[in-house]
C-alpha cells in the first residue's frame, strides 16, 4: 500500500530553536517512515511581509542554514523530499485557483495574519499577506497531503486548508485529501524571558546550533518564579519556563520531580534547577550539533539535497497540477482552442 503524506516546513529566515522543535521537528522525525514525507523551504511565504530585494538576497543563505538544521534533527534525505517553494511553479499555479474558494472576510478572521503584519510594522494588509494561508493551502494540496505536523500558531491554516479541499472536491469532484493538523506535545514553547513564544524577533530563543557555552549561559539568565527572592522561599513549578523546559528536555524524569518537589517547599536555589537545565539541554543538543558539522562539512551536500528534493517535487506537483486542472475542465479550455487552430495550420500545409 501506498504511503500516507505529509507537508510540512518553514520559512527560511535562519536556524531553528528549541520551538520549532517540540512544535513541530519532532514529529516529523518520528514519522519519517510510515508517511511519505515533503518539507518546503517556504521562500514565497518571506514575500508577504519582507518583498524588499535586500531579504531576497538573504534566502539562499538562510535555507541552506535551516536545512542543516533539519538534517541534524534526523530529517534524512534519502527518505524525505526537502524541496524550496519558489523551484515549484505549479505553487504559484494552484495558488491562483485555490484564490477564487475563498472569502476576503474568511481569511481576514485569521489572527494569525494581523498579528504578522503588526510584527513587520505593515500598518496596511498587503494583499499577498492576506493570501499567506491560501498559498499555505496550494503547498500542502500540491503533493496531495493527508497530514500538517505544525505549531499551534500554523493550526488556522491548516483549518482553512481543509476548507480548501472540500470546496475544491464539491465543485469539481473528489481530488484532494482533507488533511488533518498535528500539533507538537509542546505546541508553543515559552521563551527564556518568560514570553509566550519562543521566537528569533523577540532574541527570547535558544537555537539548535547552539554551543554549549552560549545554551549554558541563556538557561542561567532564564526568567523565572519572580517572587522568589530567596532559595528557601517556596516557588511555583507551574508557569515557570525553567520547569517547562526540564518537562520537555530532561530525560531524567526522577530529576525533574525531585528538583520541583524541592523548589514547592524552598529547599533548591534557582541556580541548581538552572544548572541541571544547561546540561539536561547540552545533552539533547550533544548529538544533533554532532550531525549538523558532519553535514556542514561535506561541500554543497545541502545544495544538493534541496535540489533533488525540488526535482521530486516537480514530477508530484506537475501531477496534481493536471489532475486539478482537468477535473475543473480548465485543460479542456485550451485544449479544444489548440487542437482547432492546429488542424487549421495543418490543413493549410503548415506545421
Ligand atoms: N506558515 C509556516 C510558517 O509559519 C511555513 C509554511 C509555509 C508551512 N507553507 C507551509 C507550514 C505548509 C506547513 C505547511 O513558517
Amino acid at each position: 500500500m501506498e504511503r500516507k503524506r505529509i507537508l510540512t516546513g518553514d520559512r527560511p529566515t535562519g536556524r531553528l530553536h528549541l520551538g520549532h522543535y517540540v512544535g513541530s521537528l519532532v514529529n516529523r522525525v518520528r514519522l519519517q517512515d510510515e508517511y511519505e514525507c515533503f518539507f518546503i523551504i517556504a521562500d514565497l511565504h518571506m514575500l508577504t511581509t519582507k518583498p524588499e530585494k535586500q531579504y531576497i538576497e538573504e534566502i539562499a543563505v538562510n535555507a541552506r542554514e535551516m536545512v542543516l538544521d533539519y538534517v541534524a534533527c534526523g530529517i534524512d534525505p534519502s527518505r524525505s523530499t526537502i524541496f524550496l517553494q519558489s523551484g515549484v511553479h505549479e505553487t504559484y499555479e494552484l495558488n491562483l485557483i485555490f484564490g477564487n474558494l475563498v472569502t476576503v472576510p474568511r481569511v481576514q478572521r485569521i489572527p494569525s495574519l494581523k498579528d504578522m503584519a503588526q510584527n513587520a510594522r505593515l500598518d496596511e494588509m498587503p494583499l499577498g499577506l492576506l493570501n499567506y494561508p491560501v498559498l499555505q493551502a496550494a503547498d500542502i494540496l500540491l503533493p496531495r497531503a493527508h497530514l500538517v505536523p505544525v505549531g499551534k500558531d500554523n493550526e488556522s491554516h491548516v483549518e482553512l486548508t481543509r476548507e480548501i479541499a472540500r470546496r475544491f472536491n464539491f465543485m469539481y469532484g473528489e481530488t484532494f485529501p482533507v488533511p488533518d493538523v498535528m500539533s507538537g506535545e509542546v505546541p508553543t514553547l515559552v521563551g527564556t524571558d518568560g514570553q509566550a513564544k519562543m521566537s528569533k524577533s523577540l532574541g527570547n530563543a535558544i537555537y539548535l546550533s547552539d554551543d554549549e557555552k552560549t545554551v549554558t549561559k541563556k538557561v542561567m539568565s532564564m526568567y523565572t518564579d519572580p517572587a522568589r527572592v530567596r532559595a528557601d522561599i517556596p516557588g511555583t513549578p507551574e508557569g515557570n519556563p525553567v520547569f517547562m523546559y526540564h518537562d520537555a528536555f530532561n530525560k531524567n524524569k526522577a530529576e525533574i520531580e525531585d528538583l520541583k518537589a524541592r523548589y514547592r517547599t524552598g529547599k533548591v536555589g534557582d541556580v541548581e534547577v538552572k544548572e541541571k537545565l544547561a546540561v539536561a539541554l547540552n545533552s539533547f543538543l550533544g548529538p544533533i550539533r554532532e550531525r549538523r558539522e558532519e553535514a556542514a562539512a561535506k561541500p554543497s551536500y545541502v545544495d544538493e539535497v534541496i535540489y533533488e528534493g525540488t526535482l521530486k517535487m516537480r514530477e508530484v506537483a506537475r501531477e496534481t497540477i493536471v489532475a486539478a486542472k482537468k477535473a475543473m475542465g480548465l485543460s479542456g479550455v485550451w485544449n479544444k482552442i489548440s487542437r482547432k487552430a492546429e488542424d487549421a495550420r495543418k490543413k493549410r500545409g503548415e506545421k
